[in-house]
């Protein structure tokens, strides 16, 4: 039966104590047992966060005219991102999160085409391993997308995407890192790719854009994959992920001031007055903007090192427990925070990892589910600092109840409906 609103308005307690009581079932993410979906930065980011929330909860980016600080917060966190990312002259907007930054990559970069080489029947080239967001933006705006293999190192073959450029080809995108294995793509020889065909390359880096600046800082080979790459025209990273920011808020930025304007919407012709869009919201909370600009304030560079630190030091330690169980391993040499899980066929005892998903599950551990091939997928983070050793324990005591079981559900469960 349809549910309906109660007639009398209810005291705020109760209304309070009820919303409480919903999240019973919830993946518990306060105590580090969940491997994605939200990233705990500590105390400090908690406080910070919530308490600009508060002052911004009611306050509407629609207007910048009206709430000017909302556009000084725009404009300094999207300064200070282009900063990390080695683009002093870049310039972008925020958005609600990678899916939105990723849209208005594509958008551009079939606006770009069509004023500057007349396309209009704009293609766009991505690896089996992109985001499922490229597909929803070629859904949307109407290109037609070709999808390219990875090689067995997981990251995407660039002799295939070569082979796929043609005079409609508006926008090549590479992944730092790709969501599923956490590797990154060859980003010098995509954005090469790219420059020659006059088309843009976007750099997914929604889940790398606040981790690999730091990795890079601590001493890893993180390779080139910014702005320092010449043929990069957009790249995409969400302060909503390992940013630790609240959700609700990621970077779009343009190598340019003029690739930029490719992207929004200005119009004047109906009888509300003149309406300009950055990108896909027209309402926009205030709140995700002000908890980042916080987030980012409070943590400054020095608190992100620390944090990139442990989440490392957390997947070094899930890479290691994998690795000394017989049946399972990792897929691909990601050295970063992303981990996937998968059976391993030269074992002699390959284990069915989404029964032992179900076995971690039991244990109060949650991975999502993700393939082709069945894996179990993890975005480590700072979140699970301190529970390591515990979740090595569970998966060797997992692996062993499972070993030479299967199960018939073979659904993944990346992101749902209702
Ligand atoms: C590489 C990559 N790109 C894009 C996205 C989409 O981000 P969002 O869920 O914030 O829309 C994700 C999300 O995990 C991602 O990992």
């Amino acid at each position: 039966m349809a549910a309906e609103l109660n007639q009398a308005g209810r005291e705020v307690d109760d209304v309070i104590a009820d919303l409480e009581a919903k999240r019973v079932d919830d993946v518990k993410w306060e105590d580090g047992r969940a491997f994605g979906m939200v990233y705990d930065g500590g105390p400090g980011v908690h406080e910070v966060a919530e308490r600009a929330a508060r002052i911004y909860l009611h306050e509407n980016a629609l207007n910048t005219k009206a709430f000017p600080s909302l556009g000084e917060i725009q404009s300094e966190v999207v300064s200070w991102t282009a900063g990390l990312l080695n683009g002093p002259g870049a310039s972008g907007f925020l958005t609600s999160g990678g899916t939105e930054s990723i849209l208005c990559a594509v958008k551009a970069a079939r606006e770009r085409a069509k004023t500057e080489r007349g396309i209009t029947a704009p293609e766009m080239i991505v690896a089996e391993s992109a985001h499922a967001a490229f597909h929803k933006g070629a859904h949307l705006f109407g290109l037609t997308l070709h999808k390219t293999p990875v090689l067995d190192d997981w990251t995407v073959d660039v002799d295939a995407m070569a082979a796929m450029v043609n005079e409609n080809t508006v926008l090549i995108v590479g992944s730092a890192p790709q969501y599923p294995q956490g590797v990154v793509d060859p980003i010098p020889e995509i954005a090469a790719l790219a420059a020659d065909a006059g088309a843009n390359c976007h750099v997914d880096a929604c889940m790398g854009g606040f981790v690999l600046p730091f990795a890079e800082r601590l001493g890893r080979d993180v390779g080139n994959w910014d702005f320092r790459v010449e043929g990069v025209t957009s790249i995409s990273a969400d302060i909503h992920k390992l940013g630790y920011a609240p959700k609700g808020v990621s970077v779009i930025l343009h190598r340019t001031k003029d690739l930029r304007r490719y992207q929004t919407f200005v119009f004047d012709d109906w009888l509300g007055g003149f309406y300009a869009s950055p990108n896909l919201q027209g309402t926009r909370s205030g709140l995700p903007m002000a908890a980042a600009w916080a987030v980012m304030q409070h943590l400054g560079v020095d608190g992100y090192v620390d944090l990139t630190r442990q989440t490392l030091a957390n997947a070094d330690v899930m890479r290691a427990g994998v690795a000394s169980i017989d049946g399972i391993r990792v897929l691909g040499d990601g050295e970063f925070h992303l981990v996937a899980i998968a059976s391993d066929p030269e074992a002699e005892d390959p284990i069915d990892l989404f029964a032992l998903a179900d076995a971690l599950e039991s244990r109060g551990w949650f991975h999502d589910r993700q393939g082709p091939p069945d894996s179990l997928h993890s975005t480590v983070s700072n979140s699970n600092t301190g529970v390591m050793d515990d979740y090595v324990a569970a998966l060797e005591a997992s692996a062993a109840d499972v070993r030479g079981t299967t199960i018939d559900d073979r659904s993944t469960n990346y992101a749902t409906l209702e």
